[in-house]
């Protein structure tokens, strides 16, 4: 779709600008119909400027979108020669009750490729045990990859825990000091919860299999206000860049690649290494 195509080519170019007439060749059609997609785009709250030498995006651009996330999905997020089937389709939603429940209807309804859905806002958004999860719009990450595993998983938490170290992979490297991780779904940024992590899957229970890995995960990512009965609690990580997509994507790579090995133990160093209840994990590495 050309909008998709212009609005990934900006992405990959930001900030230098590109020429309609570049993205007209590129795309093999008239300036005209280069100029109506980039309109669009900036109907729809896209960042977009006009120069003298064409179009660019604009740093603080900061919309939701499959191409700007497929952009920063990394080609080690697909197993060689097996690309097609391991990266996600992307589905991005303005708002929506819950990306897990999302993720869990299109299952249901026998949808059964690989996903990824991701939201700006949740009216909706659950925590383990029944806890609801803040999910205002415009400032955090809300995802969900749901993955056909098919593997035989006797510690199921591994999902979760390789969840995490996926954040911290994909975040840290932005971040002055670094996460430190509760046993096992909570990712702190000194005292206060950034990141919640809701792990839930499909089991076969004839085979034991872990068919599908749906796992949710919530991370305030700009500065914001909570609710009171959230403060001193709830935190973010105060990060005015990179875009949203960015870290989606990130985070989404890290997570393909370790689902390759969710039976190793190296992963579970990076967790221990930050770990608030380091005798939870050795516990659990000496089961
Ligand atoms: C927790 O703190 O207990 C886990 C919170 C998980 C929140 C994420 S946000 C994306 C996904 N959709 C949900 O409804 N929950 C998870």
């Amino acid at each position: 779709m050309l909008k998709n195509d212009v609005l990934k080519t900006l992405e990959s170019m930001r900030p230098e600008p590109v020429s309609g007439q570049a993205l007209a060749d590129r795309f093999g059609v008239s300036r005209n119909a280069v100029w109506k997609v980039i309109n669009q785009l900036k109907d729809e709250g896209h960042k977009i400027t006009s120069v003298r030498a064409g179009y660019y995006l604009e740093e603080e651009s900061d919309i939701l979108s499959a191409p700007g996330i497929r952009f920063f999905l990394s080609p080690d997020a697909a197993t060689e020669g097996e690309a097609s089937k391991d990266i996600p389709e992307i589905v991005v939603y303005d708002s929506i009750d819950s990306t897990n429940n999302e993720a869990k209807r299109r299952l249901g309804a026998g949808d059964n490729q690989n996903l990824l859905i991701v939201a700006d806002t949740q009216t909706a958004g659950r925590g383990r045990m029944g806890h609801s999860f803040y999910s205002p719009k415009h400032t955090g990450i809300y995802m969900t990859l749901s993955v056909e595993l098919d593997q035989p998983l006797y510690q199921p938490e591994r999902i979760t825990l390789a969840a995490a170290v996926a954040v911290v992979r994909a975040v840290e490297p932005f971040l002055t000091e670094q996460l430190r991780l509760k046993w096992v779904n909570d990712i702190f940024l000194g005292d206060k919860k950034v990141c919640g992590i809701l792990s839930e899957g499909i089991t076969d229970l004839e085979t034991g299999l872990i068919q599908h890995a749906i796992v949710g995960i919530g991370l305030n990512v700009r500065p914001l206000d909570f609710p009171v009965d959230l403060e001193g609690i709830a935190g973010s990580l105060g990060l005015l860049s990179p875009t949203r997509n960015e870290i989606v994507g990130r985070i989404t790579t890290e997570l393909l690649c370790l689902y390759r090995e969710l039976g190793s133990d190296r992963y579970l160093e990076e967790y221990l290494a930050r770990s608030m209840h380091p005798e939870k994990v050795r516990a659990f590495l000496n089961q």
